[in-house]
């Protein structure tokens, strides 16, 4: 039959994780490929999901390219698409087609202190690459993490995060005050100063809100990091996620195949169409 890009691959839901509840749900997703179908994909890649039926969302695949089980997706209930993941159960078929995009350049990065900075649900990019870290620890330096979310209740990945700590640094935070809480109060560019991060020899990942990922960069700025040594992401709204569509462009960039990741250093010569 004729190759066709638009055509998912069917895969089974093999886990579905609650990790956040109320108005702003996130479930974590694994999937398996089914009859063999499947790709390898690489640390920053996304995938065009789809619920048959309902239509189709780019999300970033959370697993690392070193898991070869599954793929691990994180999702936020926001609308039809995503809803409709959410109203899934283990077992059910859904499609994939992908891996689509570039990717973070962690072979670059060897010999360098990584520090991965997160917020919310933008934690779910940061995961591929930050698993790919600790896979090959003795590739990198010290490993950091900062992460920030609303409060206590809207963290992902939180009994994996408790267990990261014997692996790395991890600093969390909630934007408010709340009984219990013991660590820091405050947003999360707060946090990244407060933790006064060392930019010598360091690459620093950031995936967030936008508004987030722009007072990060500040903040890693005023601590001395180079716009070479700050990676992000961008989310523009997808369609084709092939170049085709023209639905993510910043300026002539098709952000589905040049991004979504990029350099500061790189993003900051494209128009601020993200
Ligand atoms: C490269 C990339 C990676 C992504 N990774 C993840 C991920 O790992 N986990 C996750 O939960 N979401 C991720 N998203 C966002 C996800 O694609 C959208 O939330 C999803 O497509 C919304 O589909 P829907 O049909 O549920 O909502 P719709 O019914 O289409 O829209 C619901 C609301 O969300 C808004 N919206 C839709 N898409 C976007 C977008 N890209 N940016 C901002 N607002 C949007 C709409 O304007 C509307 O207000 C990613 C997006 C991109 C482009
Ligand atoms: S989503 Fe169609 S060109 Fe990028």
């Amino acid at each position: 039959m004729e190759h066709n890009d638009y055509i998912p691959k069917p895969a089974k839901l093999i886990g579905i994780k609650e990790e956040v509840t109320g108005g702003r749900a996130i479930k974590t997703f694994r999937a398996k490929f089914l009859n063999g179908h499947g790709f390898s994909h690489q640390c920053g890649q996304c995938a065009m999901l789809s619920v048959f039926g309902k239509g189709e969302s780019m999300i970033s695949i959370s697993s690392s390219p070193l898991q070869k089980d599954y793929l691990q997706f994180s999702i936020m209930k926001t609308g039809r698409v995503t809803s409709a993941l959410h109203s899934l159960v283990e077992g059910e078929t859904i499609g994939i087609r992908g891996p689509y995009g570039n990717n973070f350049p962690i072979d670059d990065w060897q010999g360098k202190n990584l520090i991965f900075i997160g917020g919310g649900i933008g934690l779910a990019p940061i995961w591929s690459v930050l698993q790919t870290a600790l896979g090959r620890k003795d590739d990198y330096g010290d490993l950091t993490l900062i992460y920030g979310s609303r409060t206590s209740a809207d963290i992902v990945y939180k009994e994996d995060i408790q267990a990261l700590r014997d692996k790395m640094t991890v600093h969390l935070s909630v934007d408010v005050e709340e009984p219990g809480w013991e660590e820091f109060v405050g947003f999360v560019p707060a946090n990244v100063k407060d933790k006064a991060l060392k930019p010598g020899n360091a690459i620093a990942v950031t995936c967030g809100p936008p508004i987030m990922i722009k007072f990060v960069i500040m903040a890693l700025g005023e601590l001395g990091f180079t716009d070479e040594q700050i990676y992000t992401t961008v989310e523009n709204k997808m369609k084709c996620g092939i170049g085709k569509c023209g639905r993510c462009n910043i300026g002539p960039h098709y952000v589905c195949k040049d991004g979504p990741v990029y350099s500061w250093a790189e993003l900051k010569k494209l128009p601020p169409e993200y």
